[in-house]
């Protein structure tokens, strides 16, 4: 049986790197009696500084009173012993390094030191949520709860089910989440990449696609995305600031291998693969799409992309966000205040394919898998069925 939002009063987050303690902040203001652990005391004694900081900054911008931040200090207890930080714990939300045995372990000491009725969380960007699941006595209780960075100002979580998990576990994510002051979405299924990194995934790689082909520039299609099309940054310069290429090329073969419902069966760009042999992992290594020796910020002309048609980028998104729906992963809803919450995009896909008519958006998707036909790309490009119904019927999602 698992505990009821009424009855929780003790979160635990377990690590305490950038969103462990990101979290935790959140948690503690929240008024949840708050545990945060890690194996590593030296993390702690930052995250306790960099915890105080952001409330800091919080009373600043007026987000917080001092009286709020000063009792949500008091109620952070930071420890290394995994056991007091769990054995009351009613929420509990693992946020430790992005490696499935090393989850694994932590969720099969969870499954023996937590409460009997404790919701167990996993803040994973992608991993195998329901072979975490596995590893415990109780997988109807284990559940993704996928926070964007930072914590304390991102307001969308992606709330992830597996095929073992009760709706009260859900239903209690999702009303924690909520009594955070953030937004939850429901990702039904344990799909690779969830809802937002699956959107993210064409922004970034159709666009590849186009440079390594010679058909778009680098500076064209950024201009085109961030100055007409109103992203707030363009898919190069998104992929140097997150240092996603390196986490793409490297997650590959783990993708591929990946048995879950809408694998991935495809591999990336092979211009991910050159500049990650150089060594250009983005910003981090001061050289990605573009250098940054003599600028932080990439120079992109606003007027380069004039000649560039932006539905070129918004299709192939739009046709994974109807695929979801077809799939029944998740909501028209949630799909598009994934994108607007977790991307900051000016719109959701669902609504941009309202916008412009699925008929179009068929048709652009078709010729951005035409272009696909010499790569093992093409089936994954293809129009899905519910795209090419509402294309004939001249059906809309709203
Ligand atoms: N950084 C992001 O933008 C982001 C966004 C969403 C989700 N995530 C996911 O959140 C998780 C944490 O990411 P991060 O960026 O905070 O990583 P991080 O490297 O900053 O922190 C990880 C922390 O986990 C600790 N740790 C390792 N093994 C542990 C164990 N057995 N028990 C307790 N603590 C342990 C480490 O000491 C470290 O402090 C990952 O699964 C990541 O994929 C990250």
């Amino acid at each position: 049986m698992v505990v009821g939002i009424s009855d929780i009063e003790t979160v635990a987050v377990i690590g305490s790197g950038e969103m462990g303690r990101g979290i935790a902040a959140v948690a503690s203001l929240a008024g949840y009696e708050t545990y945060i652990n890690d194996i590593d005391e030296s993390q702690l004694v930052e995250a306790k500084e960099q915890i105080q900081w952001s409330y800091g900054k919080s009373v600043e911008n007026g987000a917080a009173t001092e009286a709020e931040t000063d009792a949500a200090i008091e109620r952070l207890t930071f420890t290394t012993d995994l056991e007091e930080a769990v054995g009351d714990a009613d929420f509990v939300t693992e946020a430790a390094v992005e490696q499935q045995s090393v989850k694994e372990d932590i969720f099969e000491n969870l499954d023996e030191i937590a409460p009997e009725d404790a919701l167990l969380t996993t803040n994973t960007s992608g991993l195998n949520i329901t072979q975490l699941a596995e590893t415990t006595s109780r997988p109807g209780q284990v559940i993704g709860t996928h926070w964007f960075n930072p914590p304390m100002l991102m307001e969308l979580v992606e709330v992830i089910m597996t095929e073992h998990t009760v709706d009260g576990a859900a239903d209690t994510a999702e009303s924690i989440i909520r009594s955070f002051d953030k937004t939850p979405i429901r990702c039904k299924i344990d799909i690779p990449s969830f809802i937002v990194n699956r959107l993210m995934r064409p922004y970034g790689e159709e666009p590849a696609w186009m440079v390594y082909r010679g058909e778009h520039s680098i500076k064209e299609i950024d201009s085109a995305m961030k100055f007409k099309a109103g992203f707030p940054m363009g898919p190069f310069e998104l992929a140097d600031y997150t240092g996603g290429l390196q986490v793409r090329v490297e997650a590959e073969q783990d993708h591929l291998k990946d048995d879950r419902p809408m694998s991935y069966d495809t591999e990336v760009c092979p211009i991910l693969h050159q500049l990650y042999d150089k060594g250009r992992y983005g910003r981090k290594t001061n050289a990605g799409y573009y250098d940054y020796t003599d600028s932080d910020e990439p120079d992109i002309p606003v007027d380069a992309g004039q000649g560039f048609d932006s539905l070129l980028v918004w299709a192939p998104i739009i046709n994974e966000a109807v695929k979801m729906v077809q799939n029944e992963v998740a909501s028209v809803e949630d799909i598009d205040t994934g994108a607007e919450l977790g991307g900051n995009w000016p719109t959701g896909p669902l609504k941009k394919c309202d916008e412009v008519g699925a008929d179009v958006v068929l048709e652009k998707v078709t010729e951005v898998a035409n272009r696909h036909t010499d790569t093992d790309k093409v089936a994954e490009t293809l129009p899905c069925d519910l795209l090419v119904e509402k294309a004939k019927n001249g059906g809309t999602f709203y």
